[in-house]
């Protein structure tokens, strides 16, 4: 006779070779069954609901994409995810705390810098690494700095006017 039917016991995870971490916003998060050529933007996306870096040209040319690795800015079209593991990478999903905004992001919204909006996480990106790496900017400066981010509603006039009010402003607050 045989025994009767055994406990279930819970399956055996199988071993996903492809699995990695990322650190991102200060939180790990596992990236599991990955394709090891997909680009930091594309996981962000596509595999952990992170859609603030926009995905225009996948070609480095737009700056739709910008986000911070290890303190830098790069266009995360570029970058492996994969190659990405010992880094700390901090999106625009990060800059704010909660629903208190940064200056940065108020500013484009004070100066209706804001249209179809598709360009603003690289350009609100951009902006803060311009002004912690040179908070009085000249307006050369500023424009340089944003060049690489590429605009196709506004004309840039109030993207440049929102900049100008945040420089202003950090420089009154000393
Ligand atoms: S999508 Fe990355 S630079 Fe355009
Ligand atoms: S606001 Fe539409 S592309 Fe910049």
């Amino acid at each position: 006779m045989s025994d009767p039917d055994p406990t279930p016991t819970e399956p055996t995870p199988v071993p996903d070779p492809e699995a990695y971490e990322l650190t991102i916003n200060g939180r790990t998060r596992s990236v599991p069954s990955a394709w090891l050529g997909e680009s930091l933007l594309y996981v962000l996306r596509e595999r952990l609901g992170l859609p603030g870096a926009k995905n225009a040209c996948e070609q480095g040319e737009c700056g739709s994409c910008s986000l911070f690795l290890d303190g830098v800015l790069v266009n995360s079209c570029c970058v492996l995810a994969a190659d990405a593991t010992d880094a700390r990478i901090d999106t625009v999903e990060g800059l704010a705390d909660g629903d208190q905004l940064t200056d940065v992001q108020q500013a484009f919204l004070d100066a209706g810098a804001v249209q179809c909006g598709f360009c603003i996480p690289g350009l609100i990106t951009t902006v803060h690494d311009l002004l912690d790496r040179t908070p009085t900017p000249d307006q050369l400066e500023v424009r340089e700095a944003i060049s690489g981010n590429l605009c196709r509603c506004t004309g840039y006039g109030r993207i440049l006017q929102a900049v100008e009010d945040v420089r202003a402003r950090r420089e009154a607050a000393g």
